[in-house]
């Protein structure tokens, strides 16, 4: 079964429960699916969750056949973590990975269109333009994210 790695930086949420909709649509559509809050360790925290390191969540994305990266843009950039990983992820080889990119963003979106040059950069295919959202994640957004994980199934599939 092919797999996707959702690889995801949140301030207060939003871009989680993005990732939990892509993620649901991905396995709809029969891909085996993991999905990663980044943060300083790989350890629990609490609510039941738990977060992946940048060094752990790249071994992750270099198993994986495809990669969803999703941050919202803080400061005209991606989150902390998320930076972190596009600077790492160029020792990789992932070409002829899939690869997409979302969050949301309030007024000055800038988050994915970064993630999605780097992921060229890097010789991926990539599904563009993935996903870029304003304001609260509404039942809308969440259907715009489930069916951002099934194009990206599609993707994979249209490979083999
Ligand atoms: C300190 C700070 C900086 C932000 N900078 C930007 C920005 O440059 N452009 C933008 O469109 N939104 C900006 N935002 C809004 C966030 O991108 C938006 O609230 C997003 O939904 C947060 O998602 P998250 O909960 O996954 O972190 C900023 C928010 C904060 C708190």
């Amino acid at each position: 079964m092919a797999k996707l790695a959702i690889i995801y930086g949140s301030g207060t949420g939003n871009t989680a429960e993005m990732a939990a909709a892509v993620d649901d649509g991905a396995r709809s559509e029969g891909l085996e699916t993991e999905a990663l809050l980044l943060g300083n360790l790989t350890e629990d925290v609490p609510d039941g969750r738990s977060t992946t390191s940048v060094n752990d969540a790249l071994a992750i994305m270099d198993s994986a056949d495809a990669v969803a990266i999703g941050s919202s843009t803080y400061e005209m950039k991606p989150v902390v973590f998320v930076g972190q990983l596009l600077e790492k992820a160029g020792s990789l080889d992932l070409s002829g990975k899939v690869g997409t990119a979302f969050g949301p963003y309030a007024t000055r979106p800038k988050a994915v269109g970064i993630i999605i040059d780097a992921m060229k950069g890097w010789g991926m295919d990539v599904v563009e333009p993935g996903l870029q959202v304003s304001g609260a994640i509404t039942g809308k957004i969440r259907q715009e994210s489930r069916e951002l994980g099934e194009s990206i199934a599609r993707a994979l599939s249209e490979k083999s």
